[in-house]
């Protein structure tokens, strides 16, 4: 009798470590029921074999799939996101392999919209934004062949329109958000151009068209001020900025009164940004992504956008967020009330201790491949709550295509993924 609970009990112990090693199969199962005590000893080995070449990160459970799978864990799950979990934060040393797994992530959002139903869709539609500097995302178009390529040479953009249904007195103040925050001007020059842009809008409301940052120029340079007055310095510092933006190589793509923006809303875009000045790059992500977010806070749009920002240090810069005149920056706003309308944020950075709080206390997931700066990796172990000393020591020596990651909800521990191989 004994011997027979005693069987029975190793039996049930061998099943239970096969399913943790999702090793049951026929052929174990059967050596279960025969010979227990020995398969028992086998997995044991197995067991320790394994842990002595495992990290010493938790071993996730299947919790930790979702819709858009990126990565495996250790024991061999699928690790993915589901849709309306929102903001993910890529960090890690260049040639780690961040902007490799962007492009694994938007590779599974356009493939799994191809598959999507009309009729009865599993998931929201998702459009594609991607920021880049280098072409290499092109290679999305293998996947998706309807993506428009934007280098900002056959475009048009007019920042001071706005989104449809938004009214001009709204959008100036999100236009004077994003500006100071690309020109760092002072609270004053904000609201000196808020004043400006409120002139030119009225006189324009009856000619029935928006005027360009070139008209807000002209009607800037033609004020007049007497020389020491406090408006005549404001004056000169936005008639700078503009002056710089409209003599670059972007000139041309704001001379218009209606821009393309519009239509980009429902359309699969890279934009690449190589040869843009910093403060132009911030200039125009922080323009396309509040426009973006505005047109969906006030436009029914049952669609999910995915916007990828390759690399967002110039975006997301925490020293946009320490200048209390310049207020909140409108990305941090964005990012906080971004989840309601649908669209999720995929932020690369090499330097995570720069990134302002915004992105890191929003992002659902955190991602931390190979860092070299020890400044950054104690960041990001803060930030996703790597306490033990060999969880720590583990982070400086993180394989190619290996990473830690950590979700703010599912499976809260962090753990070790493995991005697959894929072909560039
Ligand atoms: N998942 C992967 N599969 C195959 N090669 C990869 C993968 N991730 C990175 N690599 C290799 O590493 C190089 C750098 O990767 P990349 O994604 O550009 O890094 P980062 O954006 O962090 O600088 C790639 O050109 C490729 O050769
Ligand atoms: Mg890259």
């Amino acid at each position: 009798m004994e011997n027979i609970l005693m069987k029975n009990l190793t039996q049930i112990d061998a099943v239970q470590r096969l399913l943790k090693a999702r090793a049951l199969n026929l052929e174990t199962a059967r050596e279960v029921l025969t010979n227990p005590e020995e398969i028992l000893i086998k997995i044991q080995n197995f067991e320790l074999a394994q842990s002595m070449f495992k990290s010493p990160f938790a071993l996730p459970d299947e919790s930790v799939d979702g819709l858009i799978r990126f990565a495996f864990t250790e024991n061999n799950f699928p690790v993915g996101f589901e849709l309306p979990e929102c903001h993910t934060l890529l960090a890690g040393q260049t040639g780690c392999g961040k902007s490799t797994l962007l492009r694994i992530i938007f590779d599974q959002a356009l493939m799994l919209n191809k598959i999507n139903n009309n009729e009865s869709p599993f998931m929201d539609e998702i459009v594609c934004w991607l920021f880049v500097k280098a072409p290499d995302m092109r290679s999305l178009l293998e996947t998706e062949e309807n993506i428009l390529i934007v280098n900002f040479q056959n475009i048009k953009l007019n920042p001071l329109e706005p989104p449809p249904g938004m009214n001009v007195m709204e959008w100036t103040n999100v236009f004077a958000d994003f500006w100071i925050q690309a020109f760092g001007l002072y609270e004053a020059s904000k609201g000196f151009l808020i004043e400006c842009l409120e002139n030119l809008y009225s006189k324009y409301s009856t000619l029935g068209y928006y005027p360009s940052l070139f008209d807000l120029y002209y009607y800037v340079r033609a004020m007049k001020f007497t020389a020491i007055s406090r408006t005549a310095r404001y004056q000169e510092s936005v008639l700078n900025r503009l002056g710089g933006l409209l003599k670059s190589s972007l000139a041309s793509i704001f001379d218009c009164s209606r821009g393309h923006v519009n239509n980009l809303i429902n359309q699969h875009t890279i934009f690449e940004i190589p040869f843009l000045a910093t403060e132009q790059q911030v200039f125009i992500v922080n323009y396309l992504v509040s426009y973006l977010f505005c047109f969906k806070l006030i436009n029914e749009n049952a669609l999910r956008h995915f916007v990828g920002i390759d690399d967002s240090n110039t975006i997301f810069d925490s020293s946009f967020e320490k200048r209390p005149d310049m207020g909140l920056p409108i990305i941090h706003q964005l990012l906080s009330t971004i989840r309601k309308s649908k669209i999720n944020v995929f932020a690369c950075t090499q330097t995570p201790h720069q990134i302002g709080a915004a992105l890191h206390s929003n992002a659902f997931a955190k991602i931390m491949f190979s860092l070299s700066n020890g400044k950054d990796i104690d960041f990001m172990q803060q930030g996703m709550g790597i306490k033990e000393p060999e969880q720590q020591a583990y982070c400086f020596k993180l394989k190619p295509r290996e990473a830690v990651i950590r979700f703010a909800s599912r499976f809260q521990e962090p753990f070790v993924i493995n991005i697959p191989e894929v072909d560039l």
